[in-house]
């Protein structure tokens, strides 16, 4: 609780100073002085908002709460979609999308693959430079979609590795950046929901690759704990 309670409080001090700034200054700053400090702002009240929606989600699923609401949808669209709104953030930054043989549409809870392929998709980011590219595939295969999510940061330590699944889990080399260590424990929990899986392989320093196995249409509806 105290790390989460941390974690909240740095973009609320980042906002905190930054209005306190504006409010003092403001006779004295540019209109682009007073746009930098916005932008700062509202960067750091999204990093605020995921970091709630993340703490709420995993308390929702811990308490055997997330039910899944499955119906027909086109994956390859969210896929395609969560790129490109996570691409926009860091316009910079190249995102190679890959795509073939997926079913045109499976069954399943979008709402919650979507959040579960955001939250692949933001660590790639969160972990890499924002100049290195980032490989996303789809392929579907014997009744499964593999999604692939591969970057090329910081890596996860050896020794790390088995326990990145693992709630509040936090790499040692990932803690200088921000986060709760709930991401990926909620994410692998929606692809077990659906029957399916999700899988970390990393090396250190090179980068790291995340798969996800979404099945077509076989949702177990089973409750894990988690
Ligand atoms: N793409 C990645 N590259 C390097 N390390 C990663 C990557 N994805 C996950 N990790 C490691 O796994 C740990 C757990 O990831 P997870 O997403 O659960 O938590 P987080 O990113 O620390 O916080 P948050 O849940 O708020 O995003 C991270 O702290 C980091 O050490
Ligand atoms: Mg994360």
């Amino acid at each position: 609780m105290a790390l989460l309670a941390q974690q909240l409080r740095t973009p609320l001090s980042t906002i905190n100073a930054l209005a306190q700034g504006l409010i003092r200054r403001a006779d004295r700053l540019s209109t682009h002085d007073v746009q930098v400090k916005a932008e700062k702002i509202w960067r750091a009240s999204l990093r605020l908002d995921e970091l709630i929606e993340t703490i709420l989600s995993y308390t929702r699923a811990s308490a055997g709460g997330i039910m899944l609401n499955p119906g027909e949808f086109h994956l390859s669209e969210l896929i395609k979609r969560v790129c490109r709104e996570q691409g926009g953030q860091e316009p910079d930054r190249p995102f190679h999308l890959d795509v073939k043989d997926v079913p045109e549409t499976i069954v399943g809870d979008p709402i919650l693959l979507e959040q579960a392929l955001v939250i692949v998709v933001s660590n790639a980011m969160k972990y890499s430079r924002p100049d290195q590219p980032i490989d996303v595939t789809a392929r579907g295969e014997d009744g499964m979609v593999r999604i692939t999510i591969k970057d090329r940061g910081i890596g996860i330590p050896e020794r790390d590795l088995p326990f990145v699944l693992q709630p509040f889990f936090r790499g040692r080399n990932a803690k200088k950046l921000p986060g709760t260590g709930l991401g990926l424990s909620l994410a692998w929990y929606i692809l077990k929901l659906h029957g399916g899986n999700l899988e970390v392989e990393s090396r250190e320093k090179r980068g790291t690759k995340v798969t996800l196995m979404v099945p077509e249409t076989n949702t177990t509806g089973l409750s894990y704990s988690i």
